[in-house]
C-alpha cells in the first residue's frame, strides 16, 4: 500500500505526462536550433548567404564552342572547368583526369591552337573559341603523324598521360620549342609521366619535328 501511494504521489497523469514531455523535447530543439545560430560565427552567415545569392544569380550560363569542329551550344555554371565538361558531359573522356590543379599535363588540349590545361580553365572563358581533344587529332580512322610516332617508339607504358603528352608534343613543334632534346625536355617538363616513359616521348617528338613518323 505504502509502494501505491508513491507512485500515485510521483508520477503525472498519463495525458499530462505526455503533453509534459512533448513541450520539454520542442524546447529543447528549438533552444540547441538557437544556440548553434548564436554560436555560428557572423562572417560564416555572410559567406553561406553570399554564396547562395551567387548561384541563384548565375544558376547557368549560354556558351558556344567548337570542339573537334562541332558546334556546340551549352549551358554551363559559372564554376564549371573545361576538363569536366568534355569529361562529364561530353563523353570526351582521352583527355585525363591526373591532378586536377594544374601539375600533371593529363588534361593539355589545344584551344585556339594553344595547349593548356583544361583543369584549370572554366569553360565560360571560353566563349567562341575552338577546342581540340585528343579524340579530334586524328581524321578518322587515319592517326595524326604524333600519334603514330608515340606508337612506333613505345612512348607510353600504361597510357594514362599519353593524351596529354601528344597535345602537348604537337603543340611543343608549333611553337617551334622542339629544335633539340634538351628544348623538347623543357618544353615537355609540364606534362609527368609516371611510367617514366620520357626518352621515347623524346624521340616520338624528334621524329615528327624531322619529317613525320612512317611506322
Ligand atoms: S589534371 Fe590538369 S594538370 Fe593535372
Ligand atoms: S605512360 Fe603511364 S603515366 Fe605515362
Amino acid at each position: 500500500m505504502a509502494d501505491e501511494g508513491k507512485s500515485e504521489m510521483t508520477l503525472p497523469a498519463s495525458d499530462d505526462h505526455k503533453k509534459y514531455n512533448e513541450t520539454r523535447r520542442t524546447f529543447l530543439k528549438q533552444s540547441s536550433l538557437l544556440t548553434a545560430v548564436a554560436l555560428t560565427p557572423p562572417g560564416m552567415l555572410q559567406i553561406v548567404e553570399l554564396e547562395e545569392k551567387v548561384d541563384e544569380q548565375f544558376e547557368s550560363v549560354k556558351v558556344t564552342l567548337e570542339i573537334n569542329g562541332e558546334t556546340k551550344e551549352l549551358s554551363v555554371e559559372p564554376r564549371e572547368t573545361l576538363l569536366d565538361l568534355l569529361r562529364e558531359r561530353l563523353d570526351l573522356t582521352g583527355t585525363k583526369k591526373g591532378c586536377d590543379y594544374g601539375q600533371c599535363g593529363a588534361c593539355t588540349v589545344h584551344v585556339d591552337g594553344q595547349r593548356i590545361n583544361a583543369c584549370l580553365a572554366f569553360v565560360i572563358m571560353q566563349e567562341g573559341k575552338k577546342i581540340t581533344t585528343i579524340e579530334g587529332l586524328s581524321k578518322g580512322a587515319t592517326l595524326h603523324p604524333m600519334q603514330e610516332a608515340f606508337m612506333k617508339h613505345d612512348g607510353f607504358q600504361c597510357g594514362y598521360c599519353t593524351p596529354g603528352q601528344i597535345m602537348s608534343a604537337v603543340a611543343c613543334i608549333q611553337e617551334g620549342h622542339a629544335n633539340s632534346k634538351e628544348e623538347i625536355r623543357e618544353y615537355m617538363s609540364g606534362n609527368l609521366c609516371r611510367c617514366g616513359a620520357y626518352p621515347n616521348i623524346v624521340k616520338a617528338i624528334e621524329e615528327v619535328k624531322n619529317g613525320g613518323a612512317k611506322g
